[in-house]
């Protein structure tokens, strides 16, 4: 194992005492700031010849995955690797659910091997959270139901601010299905704990007024904010959360709200374009605003990687600091 014995530059350490990542909603916007500083630091880690940090060196990260992922699995695994932690990935459908086991004894039975980590990606809403109050390992949302997707929204912003250089003063569109989104409430979040303001754009369907309560505008004629925005996150449609009949047809979806060269020449010309993957080329945005200059879908997932080390770094080593069982973090 190729493991530098000690970091020659380690990250700098904000102050942190969070034992657990459920949502962005319940941190402060000091503590995004913190992570998103730490994530810069293991992105020039990243760059480096020796990418290796032993700064979990002996601890034990699972991924429980319950929905299919791409993205934040593989990276979630390979940030652990990059700090040294053993991986282990946990199939739920080759697993002994199947036979009735419940998914608290699941959990409890992977920490009997040793989990220090649990990342967990669940369908239902609040899983991570029922989780955190029955096992002592730390556990990270990695996106239940249509709740918070955390390290998404931490990545987006950490790609605004590299982008842009900062986030607050900033207007931001997060376009699409809305309702059913976990990615647009973390984003939510953490885009107005930062000072930005947001603008929900899509059908009423799946943009509903009452969203305004959030702190955010709500707009349904993207041509008309178009020329308003810095940032454009571009949302997929969540057919496996809907029930359907949302909009008439995908092809008018994509007439109203699909992101086509016409409407990124419609906004500023440094417009940022981020999506959150995966993507439905010719759905939500077209192949040459996707690969075009304005797009920025790729740093993106190099800065998931960055965050979801900073993330474990912070983390690492709560669990043993405090063994009882999490019930001091009810939902
Ligand atoms: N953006 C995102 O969460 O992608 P995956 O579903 O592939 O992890």
């Amino acid at each position: 194992m190729s493991v530098a014995p000690i970091d020659p530059d380690p990250p700098p350490r904000p102050p942190w005492d969070r034992r657990h990542l459920l949502g962005l909603e319940e941190l402060r916007a000091d503590e995004i700031v913190a992570i998103l500083d730490t994530a810069d630091s293991f992105l020039e880690v990243s760059r480096r010849d020796r990418k290796k940090v032993p700064a979990m060196l002996g601890r034990i990260v699972f991924n429980l995955f319950f929905e299919n992922s791409t993205r934040t699995r593989t990276s979630f695994s390979l940030a652990a690797k990059r700090l040294s932690a053993d991986t282990q990935d946990f199939s739920a459908s080759v697993s002994s659910l199947s036979k009735g086991e419940t998914f608290i004894d699941t959990a409890k039975n992977i920490e009997a091997m040793g989990a220090d980590v649990m990342v967990v990606r669940h369908p239902t809403p609040g899983a991570p959270h029922l989780l955190a109050r029955h096992v002592g390992a730390s556990i990270i949302n990695a996106g239940d139901g249509a709740h918070e997707h955390p390290t998404q929204g931490l990545l987006d912003l950490m790609t605004i601010r590299k982008a842009k250089g900062r986030v607050a003063g900033l207007t931001v569109g997060l376009v699409g299905d809305i309702a059913h989104s976990r990615v647009a409430r973390s984003n939510i979040w953490a885009l107005t704990k930062l000072g930005a303001n947001v603008i929900l754009c899509g059908p009423p369907t799946l943009v509903p007024r009452a969203l305004e309560r959030l702190g955010c505008e709500v707009a349904h004629d993207l041509d008309a904010i178009l020329p308003r925005l810095d940032v454009v996150n571009v949302l997929r449609i969540q057919f496996e959360r809907q029930a359907g009949g949302s909009f008439p047809s995908v092809a008018e979806y994509s007439h109203f709200y699909g992101m086509s060269q016409r409407r990124v020449d419609l906004a500023k010309p440094d417009l940022l374009l981020l999506a959150p993957g995966p993507i439905n080329r010719g759905v939500e945005l077209t192949p040459e605003v996707a690969d075009g200059p304005n797009s920025a879908i790729l740093a993106q997932v190099t800065h998931g990687l960055a965050v979801r080390m900073a993330v474990l770094y912070l983390l690492r080593g709560k669990a043993q600091a405090e063994p009882d069982p999490g019930r001091r973090e009810p939902r």
